[in-house]
């Protein structure tokens, strides 16, 4: 097959939800409708479970797990799926963010009674300023829940989405009848023991007609003949441009636990979502089709045995083909370097493969030369961009606690980081290391870490820091910013790439600073518009 037919062909895209809306029961039953697995309960759960163990040991027990639900591909009616896991759980949110930089598109989960959550609206966030394509299944309809036109208000206003439902619910919780499909114009009836079954549909070409009432009976059928109306008047037509320009996002409605409304969702995704789309680099934009082959990293997952020191890095390809056994240049470091067994993902397993084409992810394996971010190319000079890094919320200085131990100490924390588990900062003023983390738990991971992987110990010590600011002058050998660097010299600090942070202790100090100096910008990412000339 063509490069062209098989990029034609692939669709990679990321489920992301608030936990427990119905992220892992849907991508199953995606898995199901693809025949990628025969039962349900064989995808696992990588939430992790409140109160279950102790944290970090949960910890433990989800990496295992999303190595295997990092990437779920499956066919289905010759389209090539790639769903990309995302975790839901907070502590978690930047591997969720580095992993939207690899989807070409999403699709949100929402728990009908739960409505808008806030994990939710932070990751919608992210999608919606990089206007990527996304469609919305509503969950649980087997349960009572909101009122489904409250329901897209609520998506409309607390998402900022422009929303346009293509299925809508007839009844809810007990009163379920079943789905009116506005895209193929049918009608989904619910049986509550479709659990197993592929649910099966009955045409309804003309609304009006009798048909509807020998269905579903008479009211049930006067209500959803009256809010088809309202949503033929409030709502925008459906049009794919706009969808896929992330100006517009169809709904859905189901109950993924129930196998309900699942087929109508993955037949309009494999018609409508977007194919491996072109991505900018540091030089230009690049496309799929191009024949030379480009792609980064966006994951790494490190030393899941701890007997061998061996990474996965998780890249994207994003043009061209990637080949078993070919050399090719590790961009940031000049390197060439050539892979005897790339790994690809077929629904929950691992297998070597030869030939991947873009949209696909492939696993390699790393003794440590990975980054996430870094580019992988044929020869070309080119960095791709978008990978940025988020102020950490949590800091600690992290000490050594064995004198003996410090090589280890500091090979385990460069490795950790290069992962993404967390941030390391270095104080300007007197070179010691502070460890930022998006969450309190990944404290607790990295002490274990480093004891388990690398035979080193550490202590933390509290330090007051609200948030870390990435410092942007506009001017280096302006008097504001000397200025800027000796009274604020404190709380200066390098990242690990060597750009500038300042500590504000409160919102207060930020704010204050800010408007001190108003020409040097203090940004909450890493990556910024520089404001230089
Ligand atoms: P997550 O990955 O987004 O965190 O959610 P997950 O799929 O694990 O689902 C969370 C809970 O919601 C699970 O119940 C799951 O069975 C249930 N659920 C998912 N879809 C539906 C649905 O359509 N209707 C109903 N009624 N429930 C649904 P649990 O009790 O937490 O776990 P389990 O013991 O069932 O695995």
């Amino acid at each position: 097959m063509s490069l062209q037919k098989e990029i034609d062909r692939r669709k990679t895209f990321g489920i992301i939800s608030h936990p427990d809306a119905g992220k892992t029961t849907l991508t199953e039953k995606l898995l199901l409708f693809g025949g990628a697995i025969q039962e349900a309960g064989a995808v696992k759960s990588n939430k992790i479970k409140k109160g279950a163990t102790s944290d970090f040991m949960e910890i433990e027990r989800q990496r295992g797990i999303s190595v295997a639900t990092s990437v779920l591909a499956f066919e289905y009616g010759g389209i090539k799926i790639n769903i990309l896991d995302t975790p839901g759980h907070k502590d978690f949110a930047e591997d969720t963010f580095r992993t939207l930089t690899a989807v070409d598109s999403v699709i949100v989960v929402i728990d009908v009674a739960k409505g808008v959550e806030e994990q939710t609206e932070k990751l919608v966030e992210v999608c919606r300023m990089r206007n990527i394509p996304m469609i919305v299944f509503i969950n649980k309809l087997d349960r009572e829940g909101k009122d489904a036109f409250e329901l897209l208000d609520e998506v409309e206003q607390k998402l900022k989405l422009r929303v346009t439902p293509l299925s809508f619910p007839i009844g809810m919780g007990y009163d379920f009848k079943g789905i009116y499909n506005l895209w193929e114009k049918n009608i989904n009836l619910f049986s509550g023991d479709s659990r197993k079954n592929i649910e099966e549909t009955i045409e309804i070409e003309d609304i009006s007609s009798t048909d509807l009432e020998e269905l579903i009976g008479q009211k049930p059928a006067d209500n959803i003949r009256e809010e088809l109306e309202l949503i033929d008047q409030v709502y925008p037509k459906f049009n794919r441009e706009e969808y896929l320009q992330g100006g517009l996002q169809p709904v859905f409605f189901g109950s993924a636990l129930n196998n309900f409304g699942v087929r109508e969702l993955l037949d309009c995704f494999v018609e409508i979502a977007p194919k491996p789309q072109p991505k900018y680099s540091d030089t230009r934009l690049v496309r799929p089709e191009e024949n030379e082959f480009s792609g980064f990293v966006f994951k790494i997952h490190a030393n899941m045995d701890p007997k061998h020191r061996d990474r996965l890095a998780f890249i994207k390809i994003v043009s061209g083909v990637f080949q078993r056994n070919t050399n090719y240049v590790h961009v940031r470091n000049g390197k060439k370097m050539k892979f005897s067994s790339p790994n690809a993902f077929f629904a929950e397993k691992k297998q070597i493969v030869d030939t991947s084409y873009p949209g696909d992810i492939v696993g390699l394996h790393d003794t440590g030369s990975f980054k996430i971010g870094d580019t992988l190319t044929q020869g070309e000079q080119m960095h791709y961009k978008g990978i940025p890094s988020f102020s950490p919320e949590f800091f600690k200085y992290i000490n050594n606690a064995d004198p003996l131990k410090s090589k280890q100490l500091e090979k385990g924390i460069d490795q950790l980081m290069d992962e993404g588990v967390a941030q390391l900062f270095t104080l300007e003023l007197n070179g010691r290391k502070v460890i930022g983390t998006v969450g309190a738990l990944q404290f607790e991971v990295i002490q274990y870490r480093l004891e388990h992987e690398y035979g080193a110990s550490c202590r933390y010590e509290n330090l007051n820091v609200h948030k870390a600011c990435w410092v942007d002058p506009q001017d280096e050998k302006s008097d504001e910013f000397k200025d800027f660097k000796r009274v604020k010299s404190k709380f200066l600090a390098k990242d690990k790439r060597g750009q500038l942070v300042f500590f504000a202790d409160s919102a207060f100090t930020l704010q204050m600073t800010q408007s001190k100096y108003p020409n040097i910008k203090l940004h909450l990412v890493s990556e910024f518009e520089s404001q230089k000339e």
